[in-house]
């Protein structure tokens, strides 16, 4: 099957209210996991590329590994750009087919974030492409002042509502990130592990009153960091302490207000890393690869077949 459009994807999740999980990819081992759960959950897949994923594992064998694995799947997997920070990057992931880029200028003010974002919309849908673009910024528990920190917005580090409608009408973006309190990495939150889901209603009927419709939101930072991996982690010699994600309760009241995508990268790594700590600290003389790899690559499998079976609900709408 050729590359399904990210478009079509979210047509479809629209329709269904769903979300679609966008994980992260840098390997092989990570992409085999993530197509193969997919597939027998039967459900709709964007694998998504950063920066530093094409710094790490060349553009190229990216490209030829994801073919690999649509030619050997029938689910539909579309490919996108994560955090783009130049129009150069976003430009030549559309030029290379991505069927979606985000550029993330939110650390810009407003105005200058609208100015990069619709350069890069005008490119991308003269060529086939759809854009995500951020509002608000996404910063780590330490920082986390809420209405009251940063520049970038009315909201302070959030998305204000109104200013998203403005930013999707004068950048004409296809989606939006919110920032709600949402971070990356293993370490989201200090005190209360809960987002901001008030915001995220107003954002979403504020689009909706705009006349922007059912406007699809995209939440980043979505990981919720498993307390039983983390667990493994540390049981094995690792040191993850006060690791934190957001509750899978939120991730799944956030579906139903309207994230259409949802950003899943840190507990893909500490499946990994879980997986491959266990056999290092059980059979210390094992030194081939695909023995600590296998079995890292099978955890990676069971956690997203727990999220897009349980959290995401796009089990099962592969073939809606
Ligand atoms: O949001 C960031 C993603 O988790 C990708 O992380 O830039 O380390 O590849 P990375
Ligand atoms: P996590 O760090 O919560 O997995 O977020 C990933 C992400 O937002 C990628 O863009
Ligand atoms: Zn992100």
């Amino acid at each position: 099957m050729p590359l399904t459009h990210t478009r079509d994807l979210f047509a479809k999740a629209l329709k269904g209210k769903y979300a679609l999980g966008a994980f992260n990819v840098n390997n092989m081992e990570l992409i085999q996991a993530i197509v193969e759960a997919c597939e027998e959950e039967k459900a709709p897949l964007i694998l998504q590329i950063s920066k530093g994923a094409r710094q790490y594992a060349n553009p190229v064998y990216l490209k030829k590994l994801i073919e690999a694995a649509i030619s050997l799947t029938n689910i539909p997997i579309a490919v996108h750009l994560d955090h783009g920070d130049t129009f150069e990057l976003c430009k030549q992931c559309i030029d290379e087919g991505f069927t979606s880029v985000m550029i993330d200028a939110s650390h810009e003010p407003f105005d200058k974030n609208v100015e990069i974002t619709r350069r890069v919309v005008e490119y991308a849908h003269k060529h086939n492409c759809v854009v995500e673009a951020e509002l608000g910024h996404l910063v780590g528990a330490q920082f986390d002042e809420g209405e009251a920190g940063g520049g970038f917005s009315t909201g302070g580090h959030y998305t204000h509502p109104a200013e998203a409608v403005r930013f999707v009408k004068e950048s004409g973006c296809d989606s939006l990130a919110v920032a709600i309190g949402n971070s990356h990495g293993a370490y989201k939150f200090k005190g209360e592990q809960h987002l901001d889901l008030d915001r995220l209603k107003a954002i979403k009927n504020a689009l909706l009153e705009a006349g922007l419709g059912d406007y699809p939101l995209v939440l980043h930072g979505a990981s919720s960091v498993p307390a039983h991996l983390v667990a493994e982690v540390n049981k094995y010699g690792g040191k993850m302490p006060d690791a934190r994600g957001v509750p899978e309760s939120d991730i799944e009241v956030a579906r139903r207000t309207g994230c259409t995508k949802v950003n899943i990268d840190t507990d893909l790594r500490i499946a990994m890393t879980a997986g491959i700590r266990k056999v290092f600290a059980e059979k210390p003389s094992e030194f081939d690869p695909r023995k600590y790899l296998g079995p890292a690559r099978a955890m990676v499998k069971e956690l997203v077949r727990h999220k897009v079976k349980n959290v995401l609900c796009c089990a099962g709408h592969a073939f809606d």
